[in-house]
């Protein structure tokens, strides 16, 4: 029995993996190993000698198992401390930079735009950029020979030579969708068309693609003073500063009575401040929505009136931000977007503040 615990308990701890073990083991306490063979011959022994070698055996194979299991975990041990010192990580570098994009100020307006309106009730609505002859002039009191199609400096969609029909045209104004969300909302309706818009245009002030913001509110007694009040209460909140509205009377073909908006502003020093001074700046159109528009909207104007208005969200966007040239907007320059831009996570909402 000293010779088979020698032999094995050597052979544990010269083992240096876990296979050599696993058959060490197989071999001293396995089904036959040479432990297991000699407790088979208890049954042959007098009961006073297998009294005396059975705890021995079990001694034995006690203490083959324990060493076993020591060598086991030592080996465990030894791997582990030799990966660490292999695989290290120098935690001190400094990280991979990650590019971070930033909010265009038109997407950022737009979000504020958006925040200011939700809290009067107005949701949004949208409709297509390409639209047809009808929603953007004809259904808004643009008949084909009125000379507003002229001014517009329509974009048109090409059509085979042998199709008759008008061409389609990218939408000069987001009044079209006041007539889509007349058809499919009906009365009271309350709604702001933020999107963009074509004209074929371009110098200092104009770019053949922009963005407008159309609002529409219908209900049984709308009139101009609600419209006012809507406009002040917007312009306060999104310059964050009190803002008078002076209205001149004006004409669009789907309003009736039409007028233009200023807002109140100064220059100093070359410097423009809104809401302040006596100077007056031309920020959007508006009106009551003409009879007419109700009509080719499915609305009925003997029991449904209210206002309408178009307003510029680049040129809003330059006011707010001092952001001098239009055509920047739309160059892609990275320097510019991320002078202009805005952090992402900063989403625009009347309690949190609108920007930074
Ligand atoms: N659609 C006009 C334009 O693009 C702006 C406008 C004026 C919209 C008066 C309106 C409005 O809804 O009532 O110039």
């Amino acid at each position: 029995m000293d010779d088979l615990r020698d032999k094995y308990l050597q052979a544990i701890a010269a083992a240096d993996d876990e296979a050599t073990l696993e058959s060490l083991r197989l071999e001293a306490v396995g089904k036959k190993g040479e432990v297991s063979l000699k407790m088979r011959e208890l049954g042959k022994m007098s009961p006073e000698q297998r009294q005396q070698v059975g705890p021995q055996l079990n001694a034995l194979k006690e203490e083959i198992n324990s060493a076993l299991a020591a060598k086991k975990a030592a080996l465990a041990d030894a791997a582990l401390d030799e990966r660490l010192r292999g695989e290290w990580l120098d935690v001190t570098l400094p990280g991979r930079p990650r590019a971070q994009g930033t909010i265009h100020p038109v997407s950022q307006v737009m979000e504020e735009v958006t925040a200011i309106f939700s809290d009067m009730g107005f949701a949004v609505a949208e409709g297509p950029q390409v639209e047809s002859d009808w929603y953007n002039f004809d259904a808004l009191n643009i008949p084909s020979h009125h000379p507003a199609r002229g001014e517009m400096d329509t974009f048109y969609m090409h059509r085979a030579p042998d199709d008759e029909r008008p061409p389609h045209v990218l939408r000069t104004h987001t009044s079209p969708v006041q007539i889509r969300s007349m058809e499919a909302q009906g009365a009271p309706i309350r709604i702001i068309c933020p999107g963009r818009v074509y004209r074929a245009d371009y110098d200092q002030t104009h770019t053949p693609m922009f963005h407008q913001i159309e609002g529409l509110a219908l209900d049984r007694d709308i009139s101009m003073a609600n419209l006012k009040w809507v406009l002040e209460e917007f312009f306060t909140a999104y310059f964050g500063t009190k803002v008078k509205t002076r209205f001149r009377a004006s004409h669009f073909p789907f309003t009736e009575p039409s007028a233009e908006v200023d807002i109140q502003c100064s220059w100093v020093d070359g410097q423009l401040r809104i809401g302040e001074g006596d100077d007056w700046m031309e920020v959007l159109g508006s009106g009551m929505v003409h009879p007419k528009v109700l009509r080719a909207g499915g609305i009925d104007p003997d029991k449904w009136q209210g206002f309408a208005f178009g307003m510029g969200i680049d040129r809003i966007a330059m006011l707010k931000y001092g952001i001098p040239d239009l055509r920047a907007f739309f160059d892609s320059d990275l320097r510019w977007l991320r002078h202009y831009g805005f952090f992402a996570l900063d989403r625009p909402t009347l309690h949190g503040g609108l920007n930074r």
